[in-house]
């Protein structure tokens, strides 16, 4: 018999402490436990992608995984993001859903979520990634509505926009240094 025991997951910044028996998946506890029921649940075997949400760890590198895969009780010490966390506290979208929106990338939006949090990893790690890179870090996402050539254009797009906004916020940092130094 599974005994179910305490735990506390960390989701989108904020703590949860939840009893849960050891064999339940983080995808069943976002959903039926904390209602965040933006990872969806769809072929429950690790095939579609739709349940996809990030992994933190001490590296503070962003892992995208199948939360149907997940036991919950694995997730405890890490940092959890759902697509819920994905846009800032004041309602700011994330550039990737910001570009989803403008080139169209969805159509009935069922595995909208899980592109975004896959597309969201990738950009973490690079802002200009290669045909080959986004080929592998969205194969393990599947659109049944075909809009893969738009999620490509929108990851580059969103990608280009980060790193406009990062380069204007490293100019702006060095300006005030210089101004400080001077
Ligand atoms: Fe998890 Fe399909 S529901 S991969
Ligand atoms: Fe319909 Fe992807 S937009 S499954």
């Amino acid at each position: 018999m599974s005994v179910p025991r305490p735990l506390r997951l960390t989701v989108n910044g904020r703590a949860y402490d939840v009893v849960v028996p050891p064999h339940h998946t983080l995808l069943s506890v976002l959903r039926d436990r904390l209602s965040l029921t933006g990872a969806k649940l769809v072929c429950d075997r690790g095939e579609c992608g739709a349940c996809t949400v990030l992994l933190t760890g001490p590296t503070g590198t962003p892992e995208p995984v199948y939360a149907c895969l997940t036991l919950a009780v694995a997730c405890e010490g890490l940092g959890v993001t759902t697509v819920e966390g994905l846009a800032g506290e004041d309602g700011t979208l994330h550039p990737l859903q910001e570009a989803f929106v403008r080139h169209d990338a969805v159509q009935c939006g069922f595995c909208t979520p899980g592109q975004l949090m896959a597309g969201a990893a990738l950009l973490a790690r690079t802002t200009a990634p290669s045909d080959a890179e986004i080929a592998a870090a969205m194969s393990g996402n599947l659109c049944r509505c075909g809009t893969y050539p738009k999620i490509v254009e929108a990851i580059r797009s969103a990608g280009a926009a980060i790193a406009a906004h990062n380069a204007t916020a490293h100019n702006a940092t060095a300006l005030e240094e210089e101004r400080r130094g001077g």
